[in-house]
C-alpha cells in the first residue's frame, strides 16, 4: 500500500510517499480502508520528537510508527476474532496512529460508525480535535446552558470545535481569534468575538466561568484576572519551544491551583467510542459541521503538516486518500 513514512525524526517536508506493507489484521482489531484522515499538532509534534521530553512515549531515538497521523474515516475491509460492533462495509472514523496511509489496522474500541450523510473528509476531522473539545467543555469545564465561556484559539481545529458544541450546549461564547476568522468563528455561534491582533480580552470589563485555551499565548496572571472567583480554567495547548516550554504553562497552572477557588488545569483528552457516538449525533443533526481549511491528497500530506505547524489553520487540514 502507499503511505506517507518518516523512518527518523526530521522536518515533516523530509517525509515521503513509499510502498510499504499492508498492517495485519489483529484479534479485537478492524482492518479499514482509509479514505480520509485529519491532521493535528500531534502529528508534526511526532514527525518532529518534539517537545523531546515527550520521546519517551513517541520512540527514544527515532519515532515509534515510521508511518504518522492519528484521525481517520474508512470502509471496513474486515475484522479479527472478537469483534462485534463492525462488519465488513461498514463506515467508520476515529483513531490510529499511521493514519496517513491507504490501510490502518486499529482496535474495535477506536473506532465508532459515521453517520450515514456524513462525507469521509468531514467525518476524518472529528475524532482528536472534537473529542478534546467536548471533554474540556463538559467534562472539565461542567458548561451548560448560559455558561460564559471564553475560548482562547477559536480559530483552528479544536477551536471551531469548542465553539460550536459550546454554542450547542447554550453557553454564551465570546472567541478569540485572528482577523481572518473572525466573521468564521461568529457564523460558528460566538456570541462575542475577540481579534486579539486588535484588542486585548483583559481590557473588557467580563469574567467568565469557564476559559478553554487551546495555544496558550498569555500569561496565566492575564487568564485568571477575567475568570470568575471560582471559574475553571482549562489548558489545552502548551507553549511552543523543544524542550520544558510547552510544559511551563501546565506546571503554573497545576501549582496556582493549589492556592486558589479557581480551579486550574491542563486536561489531556481521551478519545472513547462513546464520545465519537457523541459527536457522530451532532454531525448528523448538525449542531456541529466541520471547518475545513482545506483537502490534501496523500502525497501533499507533509506540505500540509507544514503548513498546519505554522499555527493559523482555519479549522481542519484533511488528506483524501
Ligand atoms: N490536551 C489535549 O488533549 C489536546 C488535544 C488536541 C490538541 N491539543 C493541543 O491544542 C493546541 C491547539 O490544537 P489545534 O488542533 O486547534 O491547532 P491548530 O489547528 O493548529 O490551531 C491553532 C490555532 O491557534 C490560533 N492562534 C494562533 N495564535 C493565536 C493567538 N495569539 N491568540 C489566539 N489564537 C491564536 C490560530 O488561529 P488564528 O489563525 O485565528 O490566529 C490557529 O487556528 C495544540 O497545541 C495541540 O497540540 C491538545
Amino acid at each position: 500500500m502507499k503511505a506517507i513514512v518518516g523512518e527518523r525524526y526530521g522536518a515533516p517536508e523530509r517525509l515521503r510517499l513509499e510502498d510499504v506493507p499492508e498492517p495485519a489484521l489483529k484479534d479485537g482489531w478492524v482492518l479499514l480502508k482509509v479514505r480520509a484522515a485529519s491532521l493535528n499538532a500531534m502529528d508534526w509534534h511526532t514527525v518532529r520528537g518534539t517537545p523531546y521530553l515527550a520521546r519517551g512515549s513517541m520512540g527514544l531515538t527515532k519515532p515509534s510508527s515510521a508511518v504518522p497521523g492519528g484521525d481517520l474515516a474508512g470502509v471496513v475491509e474486515a475484522v479479527g476474532a472478537g469483534v462485534t460492533r463492525f462488519s465488513p462495509g461498514d463506515r467508520v472514523f476515529g483513531t490510529k496512529r499511521g493514519s496517513l496511509a491507504e490501510y490502518a489496522c486499529a482496535p474495535e474500541i477506536q473506532l465508532a460508525h459515521m453517520p450515514a450523510s456524513a462525507s469521509f473528509e468531514q467525518a476524518a476531522t472529528l475524532p482528536i480535535a472534537g473529542v478534546t473539545a467536548l471533554q474540556a467543555l463538559r467534562d472539565r469545564g461542567q458548561v451548560t446552558g448560559g455558561t460564559r465561556v471564553l475560548v482562547n484559539g477559536a480559530g483552528g481545529g479544536v477551536g471551531t470545535f469548542t465553539v460550536q458544541l459550546a454554542a450547542a450546549m447554550g453557553a454564551e461564547v465570546t472567541a478569540v481569534c485572528g482577523t481572518h476568522n473572525v466573521e468564521l468563528v461568529r457564523s460558528l455561534g460566538a456570541r462575542e468575538v475577540i481579534d486579539y491582533s486588535r484588542e486585548d480580552f483583559n481590557e473588557r470589563d467580563t469574567r467568565y466561568e469557564v476559559i478553554i485555551d487551546n495555544v496558550s499565548t498569555r500569561r496565566l496572571s492575564s487568564l485568571r484576572r477575567v475568570l470568575e472567583p471560582e471559574g475553571i480554567l482549562v489548558v489545552i495547548g502548551g507553549a511552543p519551544g523543544n524542550w520544558v516550554g510547552p510544559m511551563v504553562p501546565v506546571a503554573k497552572a497545576a501549582l496556582a491551583n493549589i492556592f486558589t477557588k479557581q480551579s486550574l488545569g491542563f486536561m489531556m483528552a481521551k478519545v472513547t467510542p462513546e464520545d465519537l457516538d457523541v459527536l457522530a449525533r451532532h454531525l448528523a443533526d448538525g449542531t456541529v459541521v466541520p471547518v475545513i481549511d482545506r483537502v490534501v491528497t496523500l502525497a501533499d500530506a507533509p506540505a500540509a503538516l507544514s503548513y498546519l505547524e505554522q499555527g493559523h489553520a482555519r479549522g481542519k487540514v484533511v488528506v483524501n486518500i
